[in-house]
């Protein structure tokens, strides 16, 4: 067991891992009518896919309420933000939270534009799980310029798991210039639909006329290695990022799984309800144990170590649990766990109760 290779996060647990909550998966698996619709794909794998993948846009467009030309879909939701931002922020800004999903950055680099973050509130306190990491709405205000190009929220969010509620998310909308392309990433609305006054865009109707929503298949519909997410937005903007994308950028097996997995709605409702009960188990066992941490409203938490989490990192990886470190995100002392299933739960905090034993945040 390498710390390196735990640590990077970059190729999961290293060999010998027995449990990966490294990467915000679904820990149990796509449905057996998406494994059989893939891999009867995978049979016919010399074709080339559906460049426009019409079927599956009719079938997002139909559970979305849209219509198909209102909807792109692409290389996960990471393809689809790198190729909306590097269509509108060129020569611009970038404007996000502070500690939003690291893809913002990367494809505003990309694009070449200025990555500006506004600040997001402090840790949680021990009792104030839910309020660790608080988004603040007029921060962000704050720093809308005339550079700002694409103002984007994961919400919730990653790694904190903070969200904007409905009042904030429609009040932050509202007050932005219509020449900004608002990007409002729901790469975890199903761990989140109902709770602490979350919303989704659809659910607040806003009128914003550049505002646009990405989803995934990655998470609550576990196809995170096939790679493919969609993106929901007015004709005109969704067609000019359309052209743009590389041809044939969804594969046939991910065409085929990822329309078999809208129709298979009890996986679905019980990959959620595992996910949350795992959440709450989660959560429950490491108050337990002391340790501070964020409930967010993803299928993650967020723990607070008080100290470097390197070494914390390596002795999770000795017990054979694979959890992320948060480095990137200016996080030293904060790891991520991602939840698993019962099983693996179980055994996270079995590790957790050896590991943190020592760390100075406990108690
Ligand atoms: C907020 C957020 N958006 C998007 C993604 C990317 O998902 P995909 O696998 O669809 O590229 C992730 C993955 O972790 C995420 O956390």
């Amino acid at each position: 067991v390498t710390s390196t290779s735990a640590a990077s996060g970059t190729v999961g647990p290293p060999p010998g891992m027995r449990v990966r909550l490294s990467s915000n998966e679904s820990p149990f698996g796509p449905s057996p009518a998406v494994v059989e619709a893939a891999t009867a794909a995978v049979r016919a794998g010399h074709r080339y896919p559906d460049d426009q993948s019409v079927a599956l846009r009719r079938a997002i467009a139909a559970h979305e309420r849209r219509t198909p030309d209102e909807v792109a879909v692409g290389t996960g939701s990471a393809g689809l933000l790198m190729d909306a931002i590097a269509e509108v922020a060129p020569g611009g800004s970038v404007l996000t939270f502070e500690r939003s999903f690291i893809v913002y950055r990367l494809a505003a680099a990309n694009a070449v534009a200025t990555y500006v973050e506004a600040p997001t509130g402090p840790p949680p306190v021990p009792g104030g799980e839910a309020r660790g990491y608080a988004r603040d709405v007029e921060a962000l205000l704050e720093r809308v310029d005339d550079t700002t190009r694409v103002v984007v929220i994961d919400n919730p969010g990653n790694p904190t798991g903070t969200h904007l509620d409905g009042d904030a998310l429609a009040t932050l909308v509202d007050r932005l210039d219509e020449r900004i392309l608002v990007i409002v990433d729901e790469a975890y609305h199903q761990f989140a639909t109902g709770q602490r006054g979350y919303r989704t865009v659809d659910e607040l109707g806003l009128a914003h006329p550049r505002v646009v929503v990405v989803r995934t298949f990655s998470k609550a519909y576990a196809l995170a290695g096939l790679r493919i997410g969609y993106l929901l937005g007015p004709a005109a903007l969704v067609r000019t990022f359309d052209d743009r994308r590389v041809r044939f950028n969804v594969t046939a097996p991910a065409q085929a799984a990822a329309l078999a997995s809208l129709a298979d709605t009890d996986h679905l409702a019980a990959t959620v309800a595992g996910t949350l009960t795992g959440r709450e188990r989660m959560a429950d066992g490491l108050r337990a144990l002391g340790v501070p941490f964020t409930d967010g409203l993803g299928n993650f938490l967020t723990v607070e170590l008080g100290t470097d989490a390197g070494p914390v990192i390596e002795a999770f990886a000795a017990c054979g649990v694979g959890v992320r470190e948060l480095t990137p995100y200016r996080m030293a002392e904060q790891l991520r766990v991602s939840v698993g299933t019962p099983e693996e739960v179980e055994v996270f905090l079995e590790a957790a109760a050896r590991v943190l034993d020592t760390v100075p945040a406990r108690g």
